[in-house]
């Protein structure tokens, strides 16, 4: 009969995860019995559906997540386990914390933490990197001393927190850094999932499962109402300038939600190129594809995401003639950067954990209704002004776990 002393020690020998999970295996079988009796301790679990980046198994006092995208395993050892008390790992391929998280902290350049304010786990962020954070609730408790700035140049200061989130798997990671990574996904209820990686973290895995079948099912039927649509398709495209040079997005997540909105592509071999506009060849080309474009998405990043207007845009684009733009003449530019804090956009945040409200957003300006209030897009055909968060905003208990907005469908 397996006792966990045994686990314990099996631990201390096999460090890579398909050797745990099989030996996990085994033991189930071994012990078949004896966990009949003891009604295996595992009550709420997660199971990935849509996500490809990351599984999760679950033991009965430990859990792994196996992420696909660093190729490393995470052992979360419940804090009630002798295991807990016994066991650190930290190798190449493995490392271990103990769960639910007594406090974290987060490296908050591009992170979307709006995954942890859901769950209600702000109570235990300790530590941010930057306040470039598009969460009105965080800004409140960093303002008010109860998360503090972390030098991320200083390990010391990152180490004592019991796990510290990235985004970022290129750099080396410290024991207790965990990658959190949505944005490697490739459609959006995919990235919306992790947030049953971070329900792993907090035990909070009903919580997570309960979140995302909500946005999912909100985000399916939108979907579905889209594709009912009778009226034609609108030629959408997503378009950005840079140094000169305008190309069309190549992102598989931003596609998707364009065919999800009833929408269509520019087409594909469009989407390879870019378009240097001190060239007049590129220039040309690029007018006339733009001539075939009923919706455009500007996504062009700036410092100052207030002061992009109408303008700006027409600066840009360089072109003097602009009759044929149907984006023009029917008001169908946009940019998702109406919510931001400073020059940080909600759209690296919300957006990526609530999807079904990006989808809304462009659902309306596929199909304009004038009766829907958009979230994440401004129309800057109509100058539409950005919204600017800040600490002042923040009106809830930050350690109740979130309701998705959930919106009208059918
Ligand atoms: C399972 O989830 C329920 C509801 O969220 C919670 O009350 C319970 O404590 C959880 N059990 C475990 C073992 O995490
Ligand atoms: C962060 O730490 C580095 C290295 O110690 C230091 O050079 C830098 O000035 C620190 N930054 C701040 C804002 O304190
Ligand atoms: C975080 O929790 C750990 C225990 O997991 C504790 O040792 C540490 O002091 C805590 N750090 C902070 C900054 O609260
Ligand atoms: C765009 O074209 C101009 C003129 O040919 C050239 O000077 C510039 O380097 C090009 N820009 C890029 C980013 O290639
Ligand atoms: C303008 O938008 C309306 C829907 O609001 C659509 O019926 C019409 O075809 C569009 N016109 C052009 C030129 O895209
Ligand atoms: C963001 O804006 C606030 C005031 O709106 C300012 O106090 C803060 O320093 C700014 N932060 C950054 C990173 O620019
Ligand atoms: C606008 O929204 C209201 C309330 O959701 C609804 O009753 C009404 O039918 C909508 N009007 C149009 C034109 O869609």
């Amino acid at each position: 009969m397996a006792s966990s002393g045994r686990w314990v020690r099996l631990f201390v020998f096999y460090i890579s995860v398909e050797v745990i999970w099989f030996l996990f295996n085994v033991g189930c079988v071994d012990s078949a019995n004896n966990i009949a009796e003891k009604k295996l301790k595992v009550g709420n679990i997660s199971k990935v559906e849509d996500a490809v980046n990351f599984h999760i198994y679950y033991g009965q006092t430990f859990k792994v997540i196996k992420n696909a995208i660093d190729g490393k395993s995470y052992l979360l050892i419940q804090s009630d386990s002798r295991m807990a008390s016994r066991t650190k790992y930290c190798t190449s391929r493995i490392k271990s914390y103990v769960v639910p998280l007594s406090n974290y902290s987060v490296d908050t350049e591009l992170f979307p933490v709006s995954f942890f304010e859901l769950l209600g786990l702000l109570g235990s962020l300790k530590g941010i990197t930057a306040d470039s954070v598009t969460s009105q609730c965080v800004l409140k408790l960093y303002e008010s001393g109860e998360i503090k700035m972390i030098n991320k140049s200083e390990p010391q200061q990152l180490a004592q927190f019991a796990a510290h989130f990235v985004t970022d798997t290129d750099h080396a990671q410290a024991c207790n850094f965990a990658s959190f990574v949505p944005f490697v996904e490739n459609t959006p209820l995919q990235r919306a999932e992790w947030i049953k990686f971070l329900g792993v973290f907090a035990n909070l895995e009903t919580t997570a499962n309960d979140f995302y079948n909500a946005v999912k099912e909100n985000y399916l039927c939108l979907a579905r109402v889209a594709a009912s649509k009778k009226s034609f398709k609108p030629t959408v495209a997503w378009i950005v300038h840079y140094d000169g040079v305008w190309s069309f997005t190549k992102e598989t997540y931003k596609l998707k939600f364009t065919e999800d909105a009833g929408g269509e592509n520019v087409d594909k071999s469009i989407n390879k190129m870019t378009y240097n506009i001190s060239n007049p060849d590129d220039l040309d080309e690029f007018h006339a594809i733009l001539c075939t474009v009923d919706v455009l998405i500007d996504e062009t990043d700036t410092s100052d995401p207030a002061a992009y207007s109408l303008s700006t845009f027409l600066q840009n684009i360089n072109v003097e003639d602009h009759s044929c733009f149907a984006f023009l003449s029917n008001q169908s530019l946009w940019r998702y950067d109406k919510r931001i804090y400073n020059s940080t956009l909600d759209w690296f945040n919300g957006a990526v954990s609530q999807p079904q409200l990006v989808l809304a957003d462009l659902i309306e300006a596929l199909f304009p209704t004038g009766n829907y209030t958009t979230t994440h897009f401004r129309n800057l055909a109509k100058e539409e002004a950005v919204i600017s968060i800040g600490p002042e905003m923040c009106d809830r208990d930050t350690s109740t776990a979130m309701q998705p907005t959930i919106v009208a469908c059918g």
